[in-house]
């Protein structure tokens, strides 16, 4: 029997912006150490979609891009929606700088961080199979309301319920928080286990007394990597605490075998490409490094265009967010 139940309300009171059954976990997950719990952490994704790894930024990289962020902001508010012109795809999400890395080789260095690529590597299938997808930073401004994000999951593919073995998964996102999170404030949050269901009242009937909605706090620094198919939202905090965090996506590349019987083999392409939009720079597209490259080898149809006109000026201003 089909047991519907009531969404929750969430905090401004509109019964018609649910965000989840309001079963929060009352503790926090455990927090992995990236050098020396790789293998406990791994477990820890593999059963739960989703892993915390504690202080994966120094002082120094913290400070750099909260720098990042005030310069940016600064000198090329467009590129943050802080101008006039609102971002019509983000409204009321907060303030995003949706590409980053176009024009800021002084990123680069964090497309593969030290920290969390050794974890993300081995979750995707070997260092030789990750490949990048997108980055970007998001900030929720002091005194920005509640925003409401249901609950949803990112991108998927459609075998994922099928394949044996389910991993490695097709996207990998990386949170990094770059300032401290904590109850008040907006939080990352998670269904653990829910990346095995196709909606949110499955997970919910399907995963039974282990259903939960996990806020996910700590200090800035704190990575958390989840599998695109798990449903998450962003937990809205009082409304006034500001929260910063950068997001990167990773997808999986080459081609995979399954392990499933003969008769039912198949083998998995490199995952699709994340957006339509996402441009990867001449310096990294074409980097003389064929591991970058390689790296840096999912193009969308948008970025074929791009690198065909010679990385022309002209056709990267004519789309939706070359210049955001
Ligand atoms: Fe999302």
């Amino acid at each position: 029997m089909k047991v519907r139940l009531q969404q929750r309300e969430n905090r401004v009171g509109d019964p018609s912006v649910a965000q989840g059954f309001g079963r929060v976990a009352t503790s926090s997950p455990p927090v992995f150490d990236p050098g020396s719990e790789l293998d406990k952490a791994y477990a820890f994704f593999v059963d739960h979609g989703y892993v915390v790894l504690g202080n994966c930024l120094d002082a120094g990289e913290i400070s750099h891009l909260n720098e990042f962020y005030d310069r940016t902001q600064r000198e090329r508010p467009d590129t943050w929606g802080l101008s006039e012109r609102r971002k019509p795809h983000h409204r009321d999400q907060g303030l995003i700088f949706s590409q980053p890395l176009l024009d800021y080789p002084e990123l680069d260095i964090y497309t593969r961080h030290p920290a969390s690529f050794p974890l993300v590597a081995e979750l995707l299938g070997g260092r030789d199979r990750v490949r990048f997808s997108e980055f970007n930073f998001r900030e929720t401004p002091k005194d920005a309301g509640v925003g409401a994000m249901n609950f949803h999951h990112d991108a998927v593919v459609a075998d994922r319920f099928e394949r044996a073995p389910y991993m490695p998964c097709d996207w990998l996102c990386a949170i990094h928080y770059l300032t401290d999170t904590a109850p008040g404030t907006p939080a990352f949050c998670v269904v653990p286990g829910s990346n095995h269901y196709a909606t949110l009242q499955e997970a919910f009937e399907g995963l039974g007394d282990a259903y939960q909605e996990v806020p996910i706090y700590g200090a800035a620094g704190t990575c958390i990597l989840y599998d695109t198919a798990l449903f998450h939202t962003r937990c809205d905090g009082d409304g006034h605490k500001r929260r910063r965090t950068w997001h990167q996506y990773y997808a999986r590349g080459g081609w995979l075998p399954s392990s499933l019987p003969a008769s039912d083999r198949y083998v998995r392409p490199p995952t699709p490409v994340l957006t339509n939009w996402n441009l990867f720079p001449e310096r990294l597209a074409l980097h003389p490094d064929p591991e970058v490259r390689m790296f840096f080898s999912h193009w969308n149809t948008a970025q074929c265009e791009w690198v065909a006109s010679g990385f022309s000026d002209a056709v990267r201003d004519s789309m939706p967010r070359g210049n955001q």
